[in-house]
């Protein structure tokens, strides 16, 4: 293993994920895990050079207090206790009652804590994490084969390059088409793992599938479940095809374990990677990059050799253009938001705002407007544009796009999209409105 790590065992502190990045920008890897990790298990983590108990406000769960294994401390690792008041302070190199308030003096502290007491190496790059997690999962992997959902989103496609490099012919993607992806995607998907990475990709269109399945359907969470559960469906079916198949990847990354719940932090959202499948498809996972952050991911993808249009892809709904087209959805007005869509992004590209802008995408609604086209009355769709930036997506504020570029794309989506005869564009924020029409 090239990388040393500092281990965080998570005590109900809140600063859990801010710890691990401030020891990371040392240039030292730091993982998290749960407070009541075993002392075999913990040994049994790659060169672990140091241990950091963080306790904290939620270290009270279900009214009784919890505590980590004592036996940790006789591992002989260097120990760092913070708002514990339990610590065995013997055990540890020190023992704070908190952590610094000022971030100069946090970052001393870790410095000295990881270089002098746990003598950890500045080796943490995306280099030596690739090396490690390729060693870790052939580990894990041995011969058998593995099986990946390959959507084509940033978590998904930065885990497919990873196992290729680690397992290569053991792994099998499957990419499904549900036929709501935007123009060019899935054929990126083919074009990057299959005809440049020679990967085991099954290229599943299911695009009639799910329109049949969603025709006439107008309310937009039964959209959603429809979309969710006929993936998962698709998904079972190519599994159920494959021989042999013992492990699934996933693109799990760490704001995804935190959202989905941790033994001391509450559920934000459930985790929708593919969750969901039948009892007797039971694999084991493997979760490659379930320590890194969203930037991390990136630049892994990036170091793998993934193209930028991949790595620095936009938030993209999981039920994709299925949202955006509102109401029943038909091919005439999926095919608008489609053609409209690649425009705007064109547009925005050429304009430097694919690099600004968080996200933004088109929206064509399930009712026509009048007006005149070769001199005489046409009744045809609106496009409707949004562009907006966020944080975390709990609100947000749109992007005052220049007018030029507002009437270039409009210009371009009259001209070469049909049955289209009006663009607006959407100046609403989060809260009232949300970021997606549907
Ligand atoms: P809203 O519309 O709720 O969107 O303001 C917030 C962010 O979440 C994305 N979004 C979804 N992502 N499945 C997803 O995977 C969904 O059903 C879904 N709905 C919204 C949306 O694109 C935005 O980034």
């Amino acid at each position: 293993m090239k990388q040393d790590m500092i281990v965080i065992l998570d005590l109900g502190s809140t600063k859990n994920t801010d710890v691990a990045r401030a020891i990371r920008s040392l240039g030292v890897y730091s993982e998290i895990h749960p407070h009541d990790i075993t002392a075999e298990q913990l040994q049994a983590l790659p060169n672990v050079r140091g241990v950091i108990i963080n306790g904290g406000p939620n270290h009270v769960v279900d009214g009784i207090c919890i505590d980590v294994n004592p036996q940790i401390y006789q591992l002989g690792y260097p120990i760092l206790a913070v708002n514990h008041k339990e610590a065995l302070a013997e055990n540890c190199v020190a023992v704070l009652e908190q952590w610094p308030e000022e971030q100069e003096a946090e970052t001393e502290l870790l410095r000295s804590f990881v270089f002098d007491n746990c003598h950890a190496e500045a080796n943490w790059n995306m280099k030596n994490f690739i090396a490690d997690q390729i060693e870790l999962v052939k580990q894990q992997v041995g011969d058998k084969k593995v099986l990946l959902a390959l959507s084509g989103g940033v978590d998904s496609s930065v885990v497919a390059a990873l196992l290729i490099k680690a397992v290569g012919a053991q792994l099998t993607c499957v990419h499904v088409n549900h036929g709501l992806m935007r123009k060019g995607e899935s054929e990126s998907v083919v074009e990057v793992f299959k005809n440049q990475l020679n990967a085991n990709l099954i290229y599943v269109d299911a695009e009639e599938r799910f329109l049949s399945k969603l025709a006439g359907v107008a309310d937009p969470e039964k959209k959603r479940k429809i979309i969710g559960s006929e993936f998962i469906r698709v998904f079972e079916e190519e599994a159920r095809k494959l021989e042999g198949i013992d492990f699934l990847a996933q693109g799990t990354i760490y704001p995804d374990i935190v959202e989905s719940g941790t033994k001391t932090a509450k559920a934000v959202k459930a985790h929708h990677n593919v969750g969901g499948l039948p009892e007797d498809l039971k694999f084991e996972l493997v979760e490659p990059l379930r320590q890194l952050f969203k930037d991390e991911v990136r630049a892994c993808g990036l170091e793998l050799g993934l193209p930028d249009t991949m790595v620095f892809r936009q938030p993209f709904p999981g039920p994709g253009l299925g949202v955006r087209c509102l109401g029943a959805i038909t091919k005439e007005r999926l095919t608008a938001v489609r053609e409209a869509d690649a425009i705007l992004r064109e547009e925005f590209a050429k304009a430097g705002l694919d690099k600004k802008v968080w996200q933004y995408f088109t929206v064509v609604p399930d009712f026509k407007s009048v007006g005149v086209r070769d001199n005489a009355r046409c009744y045809e769709y609106p496009v409707i544009l949004r562009a907006v930036n966020t944080i975390d997506a709990m609100s947000a504020s749109i992007e005052k796009v220049d007018w030029d570029v507002l009437l270039k794309i409009t210009d371009r989506i009259m001209k070469e999209v049909e049955h289209v005869n009006r663009v607006c564009y959407d100046l609403s924020p989060k809260p009232n409105a949300t970021i997606e029409w549907e």
